[in-house]
């Protein structure tokens, strides 16, 4: 068997050992993958560790980069409390026009704002129409993106935000940045970033399983950053 055999196998035991079946994640995943988007929504496990995460949060307001087809924001706004939102950035029309109707399909689509736009116009929008601050905000965009995400995500936090970001370790191309790949090379200043930003406390966990080789990161927001 190879390890990405058992990877599978083992997210299988685990998804059917820990998670229920939610009757509105496989509709979601049959429209995107009816409607052609690529497959790379969160696996099952992860989207419950987001899930957990808003509630242990307390979140009430989420933000998240990178919609696709809305898998992981279903994930997200299903752990929100009455009055809770997520707004959840997507620079493809197409992308948002699926999760919207999954979304809406879950019955989640009075929670979920789906913003369309490259994020690098709708953060600076979220930040001048002071849509925060939030309490989770989910990086999951671009990779090339990452390192401004980053500021942006810190500027609309307060301090006891979390923000996470998905797709750390790129199967480990994040140690030898090929000159051209600008998704690892993205990535690997991403987290330099982080662990030299004053005001944000991080670690990164590798992860294998359906996805996999990967990894994510979590900081939580202790400080705000200064002006400039
Ligand atoms: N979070 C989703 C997966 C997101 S995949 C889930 O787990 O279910 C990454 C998404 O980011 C894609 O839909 C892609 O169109 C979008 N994207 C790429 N560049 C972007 C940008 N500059 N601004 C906003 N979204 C972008
Ligand atoms: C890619 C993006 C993702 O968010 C992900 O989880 C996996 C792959 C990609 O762009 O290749
Ligand atoms: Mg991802």
């Amino acid at each position: 068997m190879s390890d990405e055999e058992l990877w599978n196998r083992v997210d299988s035991l685990l998804e059917s050992a820990l998670l229920s079946r939610d009757p509105d994640l496989d509709p979601a995943l049959a429209a995107s993958e009816q409607a052609g988007l690529p497959a790379i929504q969160v696996s099952p496990t992860q989207g419950k560790l987001l899930h957990l995460l808003v509630r242990v949060q307390a979140a009430r307001r989420v933000l998240e980069l990178g919609t696709l087809g809305g898998y992981s924001a279903i994930w997200m706004a299903s752990a929100l409390p009455e009055g809770g939102s997520l707004v959840s950035l997507e620079a493809e029309p197409r992308h948002a026009e699926v999760a919207r109707a999954n979304l809406q399909r879950a019955g989640l689509d009075a929670k979920v704002e789906v913003r369309v736009g490259p994020a690098l116009e709708s953060l600076p929008q979220l930040l001048s129409e002071r849509a925060g601050p939030f309490d989770l905000i989910f990086i999951d965009a671009d990779k090339t993106g990452y390192p401004d995400y980053l500021r942006w995500a810190h500027r609309l936090a307060r301090p006891g935000s979390l923000i996470l970001a998905d797709n750390v370790v790129r199967a480990g191309a994040i140690t030898d940045p090929r000159e051209g790949d600008a998704a690892a090379t993205g990535v690997r200043r991403f987290l330099e970033d982080v662990g030299a930003t004053p005001g944000l406390s991080a670690t990164a966990v590798q992860t294998v399983g359906s996805k996999g080789y990967d990894g994510f990161c979590l900081a939580l927001v202790t400080a705000m950053p200064g002006p400039g």
